[in-house]
Formats: structure tokens, C-alpha cells, sequence
């Protein structure tokens, strides 16, 4: 489950680790979009594939809970519990990970967002949560990261008082960045193939919500030399709160991996310009990207989070902050299931 050593990335090698992803992902153009978006001419597009990163429906989560379960699998763990929104990717794709695993899968569902159609509620994630067997636990808050914790560790007390092993995939930074370190590892991939192709990245655009995909990211190019400029845009708290979470946890996960790269001042950058009204809520940039996406590409981005990234990387673009001879890459997180459940606010005749 170990790998040689790699002094660069600190304790990496020795982390535990399941092999659930079909890795490396794809890097793939998107010349159509870049002609719509700048018919004149502007930078090339790329869009890294980590919607297809294979176990239940694929997903940047999965390479979060390679980390995850590897730990749980290492602890002597049979039930799993987690906690986030209703329709949460993670979620999902940890109980799908989990019934792979033999593992029972406890999921505790959020209250972040207020919508309350029969679509939001059962279908998308929900009904794939159902399909693999995981239990459903509903909790009031959306917006308390250390009670949502808390209510798992009584959840988990339940599971051990029934005879059961639990492990705990907790929410809030007061908790090392078990996943973020599953995007230690892309940034390892993403350099290897950049190099293999001999082409270079002037910015990556990836959505910032636990802030473990964006974090681990920006940690691993920095630690292997790479400079390339990393934009998180926001998918869950405004720009200035999302800086500071994503800066304290570079530091939780130097503390996790025992190994400190070299950051600059301005190596954290996030952006709330696409964010609209609030996690989880639907916006006009939004509804234009996935159209876009679709109707350009042939991707599927999502309501909550990659339609925000890809309208955030959209509107920059239409600012010309990129030039004619540079590169963009969308890192394309998934998220694709959560469209049925808001099938009522997707389209614009809908
Ligand atoms: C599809 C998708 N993209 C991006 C994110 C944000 O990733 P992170 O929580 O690692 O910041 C999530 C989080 O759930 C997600 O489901």
C-alpha cells in the first residue's frame, strides 16, 4: 500500500492508501469554448478530468478518500461515518467506496441549503446514496462545522455501543487534512504529465469548499518547484474567509506530511466571483457555464461546484486576465449527479 520514499513530499509514502481511482486522469482541450468565449483570440483551455476519476461516479473526493479509508482500513474500522449536504459528492462517493470495501457507510445529511422539491431531496446523490446501501441520518445545522463533528462522534459512540468499529471523517479544520493529501498526489500527476507532453500551465482554476482539493494542490506544486498559479474560486464562503482557511490549512497539512514548502505571499488566492448568493444556491453565471460546458464541450458541470469554477475561469477569461499564448486548466472536479436534483433550475426554460 506504500510507495518508495519521496523525501520532497514528506511523509506521503507512508500513508495509507486505498486504490479506488482510475488515475492518472485525462488531460483534454477545450478548443470550442475558447473560440466562444474569445473569438478574437485569448489563451488555450485545458480541462483536467477528475470528473472521471472512476469509483462511484468519480469525482475529486476520490482521491480524498483513497487517504481516508486507507486510514480506516489500517485502523481495523467496519463502519464509516461522514457528514456534509443533502446532495454531497462526498458523500456519495464514499458510500460507494465503502460497499466496494465492505464497509457499512453512515452518512449524516446537512441542512445547508433550502430547497425542498421532491428532485432535491431523493433523486441525484440521494438516490445513489440509497442504491449502495448507506444508512441516512438527517442534522438541522448547515453552517456549524464542529457541531456537524460532534453529532458524528455521538453517531460513532452508537455504532461502538451496538459492537461495531466506527471510523470518523470529520468536517472542520480543527481535524488533520486526511484528503488534501490525495491532491498532493495530482499535483504529482499533473506535473509528470505536463512534462511527459513538454507543455507548461500558466493557471489552474479549482473550486474551494473544504478547501482539502485546493490546499493539497497549491502544497504539492509548490513542493515539487512548480510555480504555477493556483486560483481556488469559492463554492461554499466568501473570498476573504476561504483565504484564511485555505492559509491555515497549508499549514495543518506541512504539520500532517512533517515537511514545510516554500510559499509566497500571494500563493493563496481565492475569488467569490462567481459565488452568487451562497453554497449550493443556483445563479445566472452558473446556468450560463453549464450550458456552455455542454453545448461547447460535451462536459457536464454541476450546480453547486464545478458550474461556479467554470463560470469563476469564465468571467476572468471575459476580464482578459490571460493572454493570447497562455494556458488556463479547468480542474474539472465532477459533481454531475447533483443536475438531477436540481433539474428545476438548470435550464433556462426549465
Ligand atoms: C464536485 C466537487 N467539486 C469541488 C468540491 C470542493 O472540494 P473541496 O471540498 O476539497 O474544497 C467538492 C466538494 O464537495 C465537490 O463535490
Amino acid at each position: 500500500m506504500t510507495q518508495p520514499d519521496s523525501p520532497s513530499l514528506g511523509r506521503f509514502a507512508d500513508l495509507p492508501r486505498v486504490r479506488h481511482g482510475h488515475l492518472p486522469t485525462a488531460i483534454e482541450e477545450m478548443p470550442n469554448l475558447a473560440k466562444a468565449l474569445m473569438p478574437e483570440g485569448g489563451p488555450r483551455l485545458l480541462v483536467k478530468r477528475d470528473d472521471c476519476t472512476g469509483a462511484g461516479f468519480g469525482g475529486n473526493k476520490v482521491r480524498q478518500l483513497e487517504f481516508y479509508l486507507g486510514a480506516a482500513v489500517e485502523a481495523g474500522a467496519d463502519t464509516v461515518l461522514i457528514t456534509s449536504a443533502v446532495q454531497s459528492n462526498f458523500m456519495r462517493t464514499c458510500a460507494a467506496m465503502c460497499a466496494r470495501l465492505g464497509l457499512k457507510a453512515h452518512l449524516q445529511m446537512e441542512e445547508r441549503v433550502a430547497k425542498n422539491n421532491p428532485l432535491y431531496r431523493s433523486n441525484g446523490n440521494v438516490l445513489l446514496d440509497k442504491i449502495v446501501g448507506a444508512e441516512l441520518h438527517t442534522f438541522p445545522e448547515g453552517e456549524d462545522e464542529a457541531a456537524a463533528d460532534r453529532a458524528l462522534e455521538d453517531l460513532a459512540d452508537r455504532v461502538r455501543t451496538q459492537g461495531g468499529r466506527p471510523y470518523v471523517i470529520h468536517l472542520s479544520p480543527a481535524y488533520p487534512p486526511v484528503g488534501a493529501v490525495g491532491y498532493v498526489e495530482c499535483a504529482r500527476e499533473l506535473l509528470a504529465q505536463l512534462a511527459e507532453r513538454g507543455e507548461t500551465v500558466d493557471r489552474i482554476f479549482v473550486g474551494s469548499g473544504s478547501s482539502a482539493t485546493h490546499t493539497g494542490l497549491l502544497w504539492g506544486l509548490r513542493a515539487l518547484g512548480s510555480e504555477i498559479r493556483v486560483t481556488g474560486v469559492c463554492v461554499r464562503r466568501d473570498a476573504t474567509q476561504q483565504h484564511a482557511r485555505v492559509t491555515a490549512n497549508l499549514a495543518n497539512l506541512s504539520a500532517h506530511l512533517a515537511h514545510q514548502p516554500e510559499f509566497s505571499d500571494d500563493d493563496v488566492e481565492t475569488t467569490d466571483i462567481s459565488f452568487g448568493t451562497g453554497y449550493g444556491r443556483m445563479n445566472e453565471q452558473t446556468r450560463e457555464a453549464i450550458a456552455l460546458a455542454g453545448r461547447c464541450e460535451g462536459l457536464f458541470v454541476d450546480p453547486v461546484y464545478t458550474g461556479k469554477v467554470l463560470a469563476g475561469m469564465i468571467a476572468i477569461l471575459r476580464a482578459g486576465e490571460m493572454a493570447e499564448g497562455e494556458t488556463a486548466l479547468f480542474l474539472h472536479t465532477g459533481g454531475a449527479p447533483a443536475l438531477f436534483a436540481y433539474g428545476d433550475e438548470v435550464l433556462e426554460e426549465a
